[in-house]
């Protein structure tokens, strides 16, 4: 009889636990149900189905096609358009273009609204004068999670006057191929700068509230894996160890789910032969059930195709549409036309594809337009004008280019220099703004210089400002690919007047496969300019604009300054020129490792075994020997650390280490800068780290000021994934490193 007690008591808790666990039915639920109840099979899969703007669009950008628009929205009731034609347009007629596809979809049975999206990648690409930002891998050398929370502010405004309230952004692909054409729209190699960066950005786009014209909706993307692309070609064959996945590419998704992302899009890749976008795996298992992600998956472009024509593990395009829809797809980004809607249909009836998986994905789409306020208001929000290119923005843009620029070298302080000086400026990015902002710039390749801002400056034109015309020479002209810019001969010719030479190469803009390369090597007229401009005598400071390090081994010893540049949007050319002549202190820290050799592509956060390779006899076969190793920066100040302390040497079970470092500003600037924390576990069962990034804070110090930074850091901070592939913090040694400094503690 107790036992029978005891038995109903705890079943009575479990009901009561169950109860606790299951989420409140929300006003929107409630719709959304009631919704679905009316909805036909056939309206439920055009909410599925995405299409580009082109299928409604004609061939003149920003102009519809009524019938085409008709058709789309009646016959195949389609929940979702994106994209533009070919390049950005203006507010007015994103309004005049958003206000006709708001009223095709009223003019339907349901009236369900139909979401727009685009891709704001650094800033709001696709509006003419949209303020554009550094991309990712800019932002992630600022160090600055304030800076990318403010023009991520900025981003989701300007889309959303512009009517847009579905951004698909933030990229939170690791950056550890730096082959890989999609490099520059990482946060570069580290786990925790991509994780801490990518849910302060998507909170920053969310947070506001999705009814609220100052927020969108975003999108994580491109899950899971998309960066690790063997060969570095973009959509090409990824093998990624589960061990490796979790450690190094899932942790960035767990943290952007719990921030609260309202969307996720798929890698377009096969990881270890299964086309992400039909693994079940990762889609329902780990994202849905593991992660606990409730938000809209939606594909990337053409990819459910793909999965048949390309991958070929769906013999037929009906296969490829169930295969994706069973793993859990709930939006297709068909787009070019409505193959999916019509396979979908089929594959429904058939019984391939079960009504509750099509009710689960239409919940989602629903849900989400529900919350971002379309049924009850469709149209472009007349007061969200207003948010669109305020003049702050350009402030903001040139504090975050400020911030992003990282000083690689500079040999007996060359830098800055004298705004007295003549410089010679050449090199193909010199007068090019396309090399400044790299890709999505209103145009997806970035490189039609005609749809940027009148008022976009070049890194000659900046420099000119700063020194007067008659103090500047140049051997170059407009756009990157203009053979004067690669005349080496003119350049020896005319270095003879000027006191330096500042040598602008790097990369013109690219995105996706376009941006497919060979090798890391500079190409060699680049290298060419370089030599002849080292074989002058003058001094030659090299500006590096591009999106992800390109091989300059064979030219950086005679360079006498570095300045990597990223593609850091609006400003770059007046952050290089201030940077350059002392206006700007330059704080940047390499977000990524530098290499040296295209066999040298190591990580900072190496194994033991990549640190010293082999020793035979006296012979230390060193690994890590990047060009810049990951956090290089200089500053024309310095600055000094001591008093390193712990608040024990011995954490316990989920207790904080607190951890202070004293910085010092010892030089004669005032200066910004990034400290960092590593920590090393000494041994553990799985080969640990060297080192990894646990934490870092950016701070300001004046000329001759001290600061102390507290870290506070727990063992979940620690942890690894073990052989079972469970994230663990095992008992042992650890060390702690900032700067020269360390310090040991023991975990138990
Ligand atoms: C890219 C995505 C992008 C999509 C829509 C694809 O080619 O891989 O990142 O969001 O196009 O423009």
């Amino acid at each position: 009889m107790k036992r029978f007690i005891l038995l109903i008591f705890a079943f009575a808790l479990g009901l009561n636990n169950n109860a606790q666990v299951k989420k409140a039915i929300t006003p929107i639920d409630r719709k959304v149900t009631e919704l679905i109840a009316k909805m036909t099979l056939e309206e439920k899969v055009g909410q599925m189905t995405q299409v580009t703007l082109g299928v409604v669009g004609t061939k003149t950008d920003g102009e519809l096609d009524a019938a085409a628009l008709k058709k789309a929205v009646d016959n195949y009731k389609v929940g979702s358009i994106l994209n533009v034609t070919n390049h950005a347009l203006s507010v007015s007629q994103w309004h005049v273009l958003l206000t006709q596809i708001a009223d095709a979809a009223k003019n339907t049975r349901l009236k369900i609204p139909i979401i727009y999206g685009l891709d704001g990648i650094h800033g709001q690409t696709y509006t003419l004068d949209a303020t554009l930002f550094p991309q990712n891998i800019g932002m992630a050398a600022s160090r600055n999670i304030e800076l990318a929370r403010a023009v991520t502010k900025v981003a989701a405004k300007e889309l959303r006057a512009s009517g847009v309230r579905w951004n698909f952004a933030p990229v939170l692909d690791i950056g550890r191929q730096p082959l890989w054409s999609r490099f520059p729209e990482t946060y570069g190699e580290d786990v925790f700068i991509g994780k801490t960066m990518g849910t302060a950005v998507i909170k920053a786009y969310e947070e506001d509230g999705l009814t609220n014209t100052t927020a969108v909706a975003s999108c994580m993307k491109h899950y899971l894996g998309y960066s690790a692309s063997r060969t570095g070609k973009d959509r090409t064959p990824i093998y990624l160890p589960e061990i490796e996945m979790r450690e190094y590419y899932l942790p960035q998704f767990r943290e952007a789910v719990k921030a609260g992302a309202s969307t996720v899009m798929i890698n377009s890749s096969e990881i270890n032969g299964v086309p992400v976008h039909a693994s079940k795996y990762l889609l329902t298992d780990v994202l849905r059930k593991e992660l606990g992600f409730e938000g809209v998956i939606v594909t990337d472009w053409e990819d459910v195709k793909r999965v048949h024509d390309r991958h070929n593990v769906a013999a037929t395009p009906r296969e490829a549409v169930a295969m994706c829809v069973n793993a859990g797809i709930d939006m297709s980004m068909v787009p070019t036309d409505f193959s999916f809607y019509d396979l979908l249909l089929e594959a429904v009836k058939k019984n391939e594809v079960p009504m509750s998986r099509i009710d689960d994905a239409v919940k989602k789409i629903l849900t989400l337009k529900y919350k971002l306020g379309l049924f009850d208001n469709p149209y472009p929000e007349k007061e969200a004008i207003a948010n669109f290119g305020k003049p702050e923005y350009q402030a903001l843009a040139l504090d975050a280019a400020h911030e992003a620029m990282t000083l690689l070298k500079n040999e007996g302080n060359v830098l800055p220099l004298a705004k007295s000086a003549k410089v010679l400026v050449a090199g193909p990015a010199a007068q090019s703004i396309s090399a400044l902002n790299g890709c999505w710039s209103y145009t997806w390749q970035g490189k039609e210089e005609q749809w940027y801002p009148a008022d976009s400056k070049t890194i000659l034109q900046s420099i000119m400002d700063k020194l007067g015309a008659a103090n500047v020479s140049t051997t170059t002209a407009k756009g990157f690919d203009d053979s004067k810019n690669y005349d080496a001969a003119a350049l020896t010719a005319t270095a003879s007047s000027a006191d330096a030479i500042i040598l602008c190469l790097g990369e013109n803009a690219y995105a996706e496969s376009p941006g497919n390369i060979e090798d890391l090597a500079l190409d060699e007229r680049q290298v060419a300019l370089a030599k002849a401009a080292a074989a002058t005598g003058k001094p030659v400071i090299l500006v590096l604009t591009e999106g992800r390090p390109r091989f300059i081994s064979n030219i950086e010893p005679s360079m006498k300054g570095i300045l990597m540049a990223y593609w850091s949007g609006k400003k770059t050319a007046e952050a290089v020129a201030d940077v350059l002549f002392g206006d700007y202190n330059p704080n940047g820290k390499l977000p990524f490792s530098y290499p040296r050799s295209m066999g040298e592509v190591v990580m900072y956060d190496r194994k033991p075994t990549e640190e010293i390779r082999e020793i035979f006899n006296d012979d230390v076969h060193t690994g890590y020997n990047p060009l810049f190793a990951f956090g290089h920066g200089l500053s024309y100040t310095s600055f000094e650390y001591s008093d390193l302390t712990l608040s024990t040497t011995g954490l316990k079970g989920d207790a904080n280490l607190t951890i202070t470092v004293k910085v010092k500003n010892t030089g004669a600037r005032d200066g910004k800068h990034t400290v960092e924390l590593y920590s090393r576990d000494m041994y553990a069962s799985i080969t640990p780290n060297m080192k990894r990034l646990r934490a870092f804070q950016k701070i300001d110090l004046k000329a001759g000021e001290s600061k102390t930074v507290r870290f506070s850091i727990n063992k979940d901070d620690l942890a690894f994934v073990n052989a079972q592939l469970k994230t663990v913090t095992e008992a042992g040694d650890f060390k702690v490193m900032i700067g020269n400094l360390t310090a040991d503690f023991r975990y138990n």
